[in-house]
């Protein structure tokens, strides 16, 4: 099964970064769609995915894709799936249906067909707590069946065990890193570092780390994973010859942040790349040597805090900005225009990114020197 159609999904609003990281890890047939990239590839590209990709949420593999107007023809298409190629006999999966402008409507319904023809031809047991999951979906009467071969999404890489408060999730902020044009050769500030998120991502992408190193995948328990070729993946670094220039500060006036953001970049192994101190943003200074980036997510209303005190935290912001970081980029990542405003930098907005359930976007800027 070499050519298999693959599709990485990401928060609609990302796609373009998505695509581009992905050919930038060469990923065939790479195409941006709604939701995520299109891509073709084997069994070991899907296992590459889920190792190196930093912006995919999940890795799916689409396992059929046919017409059906009527649950009988579902049936049938269904029960001539080759499921023993796909599934063990011995790993639960769950079935889950979605169903949209389709004669099909009931995606229970849908659900238990798919589930009665996996248990016809003697295959796994079918479970709605099952961590194996298959996606169905009905689409203007078009199903396709896909299989999550990631498990527990993406972002959780498995390396990060403190949080502070409202985190970004690791995917998204390896995105909006791209967005912002970083390559691993710049110095990276957060100035409101939290948990330490971008900073880890912005250093291991400088090393060249897989950010999948330290977790398991729902791959593992499938009959086409062969371990000795996933563990040579595990062990090699993309890109060959890692850049050691990019140096990344965080800063956090919360003692709290602080400690968790230390942890987390001790337990992801990089001390050597990053510094965390705590500060507030009215003491921000840009590191000695050349500009490189600012990214940061400063609290949003909507989740910490009342609208006057913020409106002061992002004119400090913004202040510290054009009076320390000349020639440096900004990104900044908020759900609210106006606090975007706040800051009193001329900032550029792109478009809107779900980020559990909250529309946030990332504002960008250079300061001129
Ligand atoms: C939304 S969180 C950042 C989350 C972070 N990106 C992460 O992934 O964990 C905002 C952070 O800003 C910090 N903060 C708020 N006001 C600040 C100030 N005046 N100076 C420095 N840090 C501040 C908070 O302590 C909090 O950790």
């Amino acid at each position: 099964m070499s050519s298999l159609t693959l599709f990485f999904v990401c928060p609609p609003g990302l796609e373009p970064q998505l695509a581009a990281e992905s050919r930038s890890l060469g990923f065939n047939g790479v195409k941006a769609l709604s939701g995520g990239v299109e891509a073709k590839g084997g069994w070991p590209d899907i296992w590459r995915a889920n190792l190196r990709l930093r912006g995919a949420t999940r890795v799916l593999v689409r396992i059929a894709e046919f017409h059906a107007k009527h649950l009988s023809q579902l049936d049938k298409r269904a029960k001539a799936i080759a499921w023993g190629d796909w599934l063990g006999a011995q790993t639960p999966v769950r079935v889950d249906a979605v169903c949209r402008k389709s004669k099909i409507y009931h995606s229970g319904a849908a659900a238990e067909r798919v589930a009665k023809a996996i248990s016809a031809v003697a295959g796994p047991p079918v479970s709605p707590k099952a961590e194996l999951k298959l996606q169905v979906r009905l689409d203007h009467d078009h199903c396709t069946i896909s299989l999550d071969t990631s498990g527990e999404p993406l972002f959780k890489r498995g390396h990060k065990p403190a949080v502070a408060k409202a985190p970004i999730r690791e995917t998204l902020a390896s995105l909006f890193l791209r967005a912002c044009g970083f390559d691993g050769t710049e110095p990276v500030v957060d100035p409101m570092c939290g948990s330490g998120t971008f900073l880890i991502e912005a250093a291991e992408m400088a090393a060249g780390l897989a950010p999948g190193r330290s977790r398991p995948f729902a791959f593992e328990a499938l009959p086409s994973f062969d371990a000795a070729s996933r563990a040579a993946l595990r062990n090699t670094r993309e890109p060959a010859e890692p850049s050691l220039e990019a140096r990344c500060f965080g800063f956090d006036r919360d003692p709290g942040a602080v400690k968790a953001a230390l942890a987390n970049v001790e337990r992801a192994g990089l001390v050597d790349r990053i510094e965390i101190t705590r500060r507030a943003v009215a003491e921000l200074k840009a590191p000695e040597g050349p500009p490189g980036l600012v990214i940061v997510n400063p609290p949003y209303g909507a989740r910490i805090s009342n609208q006057g005190a913020l409106r002061a935290v992002y004119r400090t912001l913004g202040q510290r900005l054009k009076a320390d970081f000349k020639g440096w980029r900004v990104g900044i990542v908020t759900s609210a225009p106006a606090l975007a405003k706040a800051t009193g930098l001329r900032l550029e907005a792109g478009p809107p990114v779900d980020h559990g359930g909250l529309m946030v976007r990332l504002y960008q800027t250079t300061i001129t020197p």
